[in-house]
């Protein structure tokens, strides 16, 4: 691994590059500071301007109506979120421009320009409405990265219906429980996408859940699958038959509270939660942070590597790049296959101008060694963004050193699912940037770090990252569970007589010197793997759902590359007799098939019984520092035995 670790020096500070900034739309301090203060001396002001610069098709009234945790943005206006991606672009110099380059694993591609890709989504969406599927509807589209699943989201968009992408990577389980929760009425897939030089069997894993999914009235599948093998009763729709060109529908106009998607993601209880993104206040937060971060060019090509099946595929991928009528890139497969260095291959080819990609990836690009990005030409590039996870300074280096040629500005992202967009970025041309720190919230974005009692906690004390003010990408609450949606976010911070209510979001931090947010992770049990979301209590019971497993206990284990790793220890059933070695792979397995493999646990440890309080709460700390600390070796073929840590126990109650 290379090391930059004499490049760091404390808090060292990388000023705007001339290069960029001299070309930057916010190209100074000054000129974002003016800004800022703008914005927060009257937010609401701030975003009825910023919500300006969309089309709507009747204005709103009322900027936000805000009643505790409950917000709406721009009501009364309406709005069209395939509209504000498509057809604005139609009679401008974008029209014949590319909207989005395809690659996929095994070579083929694809583009479409703007006037293309408006064409296809306008005949699809008649196509959905002439099935019946009205306004308000939900449609899972479970596919791999590629033009036809855009299409599907925009053409959704199109007509009101509610779209709820479910990664490609979730295993059918998975699948089926977030068809039913959403109660979707018809799901579009594929027959196979290309994952490492494997085929992913998306088809089928919709074919295997249909029996258990009442909801579905039709399956739209693009290259039609060999059906003499599936027993399904439904009739399956062709993609290509699907499409007609000859019609076309117009973008209908929404009020701007109707529901533009659900997203589901893990908590730290329960089943993943079905996250509400509604349209006027997602796409107006969408384009102004896109904006302000990316500092888009007419002439960019923008790569972000995130699948749309997470919330930066929805809002980075889709959303905010086509509204500014951008090349998008994107790749079906794993950016190290067909060979290591294939991400950096793609920027060379396309010159890429912008790549947004995860610390993750870029560890372990950065593990594989220089010589690999240093065969490409990478100097298309203008600008770097990271997301999804605290960036380590050593992994920020190499990417400004060995990517950026030491003069791309390096945006790193906090946001997260329920925020809809970019909370706290640099704003690239005008910014400082220091290894490891997301920097200073955009303006009109009132983030904080607070102590328990709510009040603001002093320079460098680590404490909770909080929100003070509702912003329009805000999610509005979780699908079907407004209770939980008050009771996860909003129950911490009530308001009270000192403030008004803050969001919570799960995140510790501290703030610098400077005002600079350093995210010190997680402060519930939601493990961050690789930049994807986990909650360990959704891992546990996938575990105890297996008939060898009493009881589990998953925690997270720092990882150079994934961020963290996760250890499960279990028990074993008293009755079995059992080889542990081939029942550490059977469990693993199994939680691939209840989840999903990016939540497969890294380690199982098989233990007499789990350490408790006295009350019968696991000690989870406990657990976090033996796998940390190794207090207790790892022999998988024998159970570990707590009993020596029993005296521990009174002090955890
Ligand atoms: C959680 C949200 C936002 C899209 C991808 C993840 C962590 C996100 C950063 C960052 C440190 C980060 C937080 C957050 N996170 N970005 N730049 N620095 N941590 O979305 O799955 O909803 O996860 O990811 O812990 O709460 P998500």
């Amino acid at each position: 691994m290379n090391s930059f670790s004499s490049l760091l020096q404390e808090n060292r500070v990388f000023s705007p590059h001339e290069d960029f900034s001299s070309k930057a739309n916010i190209s100074s301090f000054p000129q974002y500071d003016e800004l800022r203060n703008k914005a927060n001396s009257n937010i609401l002001n701030h975003w009825n301007e910023q919500a300006m610069n969309l089309h709507w098709f009747t204005p709103w009234d009322t900027i936000l109506n805000w009643n505790f945790p409950t917000a709406q943005w721009f009501t009364e206006g309406t709005i069209n979120a395939s509209y504000n991606c498509l057809d604005i672009h139609l009679q401008t110099a974008n029209r014949n421009k590319e909207a989005i380059v395809w690659e996929r694993e095994d070579g083929i591609t694809a583009s479409y320009t703007y006037a293309e890709l408006h064409e296809r989504v306008s005949a699809f969406a008649y196509s959905l409405q002439s099935l019946g599927i009205t306004k308000g509807e939900t449609i899972t589209i479970y596919m791999g990265m590629n033009p036809e699943a855009i299409i599907a989201m925009l053409a959704c968009a199109r007509i009101g219906v509610v779209h709820n992408v479910v990664f490609g990577g979730f295993s059918s389980d998975a699948l089926k429980d977030r068809i039913n929760d959403s109660q979707s009425v018809c799901v579009i897939t594929q027959s196979t996408t290309k994952r490492r030089g494997n085929d992913v069997a998306l088809f089928d894993a919709v074919s295997n859940v249909l029996p258990f999914c009442p909801t579905i009235r039709h399956i739209i599948c693009k290259q039609k699958p060999d059906l003499s093998t599936h027993d399904i009763t439904i009739p399956i729709i062709d993609w290509d038959e699907f499409i007609h060109h000859e019609h076309q529908l117009e973008a209908i106009p929404l009020p701007s509270e109707h529901p533009l998607f659900y997203l589901y993601t893990s908590g730290s209880t329960g089943k993943p939660k079905g996250l509400v993104h509604t349209t006027g206040g997602y796409l107006t937060h969408v384009r102004y942070s896109f904006s302000l971060v990316f500092d888009p060019k007419p002439d960019d090509m923008y790569f972000c590597t995130a699948d749309i099946g997470w919330i930066t595929g929805h809002s980075y991928v889709v959303y905010g790049p086509l509204m500014h009528g951008m090349t998008i890139l994107i790749y079906e497969g794993a950016l190290n296959h067909p060979h290591p260095g294939k991400i950096w291959e793609l920027i060379q080819h396309h010159k890429a101008s912008i790549l947004y990609t995860a610390p993750t990836a870029i560890r372990a690009f950065m593990s594989a060694g220089n010589d690999i990005p240093h065969s490409f030409d990478l100097s298309s590039l203008r600008l770097l963004g990271t997301v999804g996870e605290p960036i380590n300074p050593e992994a920020w280096m190499w990417y400004h050193t060995i990517i950026g040629n030491s003069t791309c500005p390096i945006v790193d992202t906090w946001w997260q699912t329920e925020t809809g967009g970019i909370m706290i970025s640099p704003v690239p041309g005008a910014i400082p940037t220091k290894p490891g720190t997301a920097t200073i919230p955009l303006p009109g974005i009132l983030a904080d770090v607070v102590r328990k009692d709510g009040k603001s906690a002093s320079a460098n004390e680590g404490g909770y990252l909080v929100v003070k003010h509702p912003w329009p990408g805000m999610a509005r609450t979780i699908f079907g569970d407004d209770e939980r949606y008050t009771s996860v976010y909003w129950s911490e911070f009530p308001p009270n007589s000192e403030h008004n209510g803050m969001y919570f979001t799960g995140d510790g931090a501290r703030k610098d010197d400077d005002g600079y947010f350093w995210i010190m992770g997680r402060v519930d049990d939601v493990v961050n793997v690789s930049g994807h979301r986990l909650g360990t209590a959704e891992i546990e019971s996938a575990l105890v759902s297996h008939p060898s497993i009493a009881e589990a206990a998953v925690v997270a284990k720092p990882d150079d590359i994934k961020g963290n790793a996760l250890i499960a220890f279990v028990t074993v059933m008293k009755d079995r007799s059992i080889d542990l070695d081939a029942l550490k792979n059977v469990l693993i397995n199994h939680v691939a098939k209840e989840i999903g493999s990016i939540a497969k646990p890294d380690d199982i440890r098989f233990t007499e019984s789990l350490p408790k309080t006295r009350s019968g709460k696991i000690m989870r700390r406990l657990l976090r520092e033996i796998v940390t600390g190794g207090v207790i070796s790892g022999d998988t073929t024998t159970l570990e035995d707590f009993s020596a840590l029993e005296k521990l126990r009174s002090d955890e109650d």
